[in-house]
């Protein structure tokens, strides 16, 4: 809300990026409702997301799906103004057209995001970036990738790092002590080698957002 008022006021929009996964689920509720839904100038807000599995919106996997059910559905905000990431035609096509919208609306600027939410899985992926995929998305100019899960729906789109650090601020969410021993890597003075160790790094503004049992390994310095 915070980052919409001020992105708001000083460029008369806001745009975002949603995660997907289960953890958003509860912020996304909460937003929909009051007080926080008043508190958004909806007609302001332009809708991504951070990544997708490649599958039709219809199907109950979909992050797209995920958020129009528990937000989108819920808020006055513009249909015109919300830009999913599938297309037909195969993941390698949906991600040079979104790559193509993005570059249209931020006009060639890789940090056109007000704000981008992101999760963690217990691996440190990060949107679609995994340990197994980091390596080339790190030197791949493009913003958005076509790329591959290890478990769960294979196909994948995603945000590459460029415009995943490059949003005013990235808000990780992280829940559950599934997460801990990947959190605890993520800030530890090591070098970064997980996705999302990486590219909180070399964010312009990271912030982590992360319950009691997620936290439990983290070293007291890395909590504020
Ligand atoms: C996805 C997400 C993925 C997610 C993490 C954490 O499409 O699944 O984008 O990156 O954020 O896997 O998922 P949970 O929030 O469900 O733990």
């Amino acid at each position: 809300m915070a980052r919409a008022a001020e992105s708001i006021s000083a460029r008369g929009s806001f745009s975002v990026a949603l995660a997907g996964g289960n953890t958003p689920r509860g912020v996304y509720e909460l937003l929909a409702e009051e007080p926080y839904r008043g508190a958004v100038d909806w007609s302001k807000v332009h809708v991504y997301w951070g990544d997708e599995r490649y599958i039709p919106p219809t199907d109950e996997s979909s992050n797209e799906r995920m958020a129009r059910e528990t937000l989108l559905s819920k808020v006055p905000v513009e249909e015109s103004h919300v830009h999913p990431m599938y297309a037909p035609g195969g993941p390698e096509g949906a991600a040079e057209s979104y790559e193509t919208i993005l570059r249209t609306h931020f006009q060639g600027s890789a940090n056109g995001f007000d704000l981008i939410l992101s999760g963690m899985g217990p691996d440190g992926h990060t949107a679609s970036l995994f340990p197994s995929t980091i390596a080339d998305a790190v030197n791949d100019p493009r913003w958005v990738l076509p790329t591959h899960s290890p478990i769960g729906i294979g196909d994948r789109i995603t945000l590459n790092v460029p415009v995943l650090t490059g949003a005013g601020t990235l808000l990780f969410l992280a829940a559950g002590a599934d997460k801990a021993e990947t959190l605890a890597a993520v800030f530890s003075d090591a070098l970064p080698i997980l996705p999302a160790a990486i590219v909180s790094r070399r964010a312009a503004q990271a912030i982590w957002f992360v319950d009691d049992a997620a936290a439990a390994s983290l070293p007291a310095s890395a909590i504020s």
